[in-house]
């Protein structure tokens, strides 16, 4: 069983500050050195379809220029399939993309698409990246990432944080529920268990507390807190958060 758990930080709403107003200000590159130097474990951005943030310029230097693992989120395209097969990123998560999305709103349907997502689980693993499926906390994605072959899978836990800041504890509680049974069933039929989206100072500890959890994959929150007090301190805080939470569970 894992002990130790990763902090993957999420810089691509760092290139959504820059984007608003053009040119090269703040560059996502600066904040991923940032991000590795007050502690991130890695680094993950979106390479979205539209572009409307990360670019591929963006994604070009990260890969030069950070010292720790990037993970690289994409829709399972050929075009992105291809863009990583060429850059060779150390983790890739597969997540479902639609244009009008605000964010990545729900997990991948590894069900219905485990003959097209296969190849993608292949053809990156055989270039040597861990490939995750980005899946909503249930018994038959788990199931079926499994059968595919991919190694990892990352819980959507968007809607436990969304019932937890609107202050639904009842909803908060049953959906934590669900977390904490994919995660065991995940890690039991032996995959590696991630989860990310929509983690804050707030939710995070329930989820860093879930021992088979490895790694957690966090952005928006960490970014926009930074406007506050700064990325790194953001940062420190956070996994001081996940530290003392995996460690009061496992004592
Ligand atoms: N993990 C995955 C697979 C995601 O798609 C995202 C959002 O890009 C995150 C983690 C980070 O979510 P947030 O920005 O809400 O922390």
């Amino acid at each position: 069983m894992a002990s130790e758990l990763r902090l993957g930080v999420n810089v691509d709403h760092v290139a959504t500050i820059r984007n608003a107003r053009g040119g090269g200000h703040p560059d996502p590159v600066r904040a991923a050195r940032a991000a590795a130097a007050a502690g991130a474990d890695s680094i993950v951005a979106h390479l979205r379809e539209d572009r409307r943030h990360i670019s591929d310029d963006d994604l070009e230097r990260l890969l030069e220029a950070i010292e720790i693992p990037l993970t690289l989120e994409m829709a399972a395209t050929d075009e992105m399939l291809d863009i990583a097969l060429r850059h060779g990123p150390h983790a890739v998560c597969i997540v479902p993309e639609r244009r009008e999305e605000r964010t990545t709103e729900g997990g991948l349907d590894v069900v219905s698409g485990h003959n097209h997502l296969k190849r993608f689980v292949d053809d990156l693993g055989g270039r040597g990246a861990i490939v995750s499926m980005f899946i909503e906390p249930d018994a038959a994605q788990l199931d079926a990432s499994l059968s595919i072959g991919a190694p990892a899978v990352e819980i959507h836990v968007g809607a436990y944080c969304d019932a937890m800041i609107e202050g639904d504890h009842a909803l908060a509680g049953k959906l934590l529920e669900r977390i904490v049974e994919a995660a065991e069933y995940g890690a039991g039929i032996g995959l590696k268990v991630h989860a990310g989206h929509g983690i804050t100072f707030d939710t995070v500890g329930p989820i860093a507390a879930i021992p088979q959890i490895e790694e957690l994959n966090i952005g928006h929150f960490l970014i926009g807190e930074a406007i506050f007090g700064g990325l790194d301190s953001a940062i420190k805080r956070m996994r001081s958060l996940m530290d003392t939470a995996r460690a009061e569970a496992s004592a």
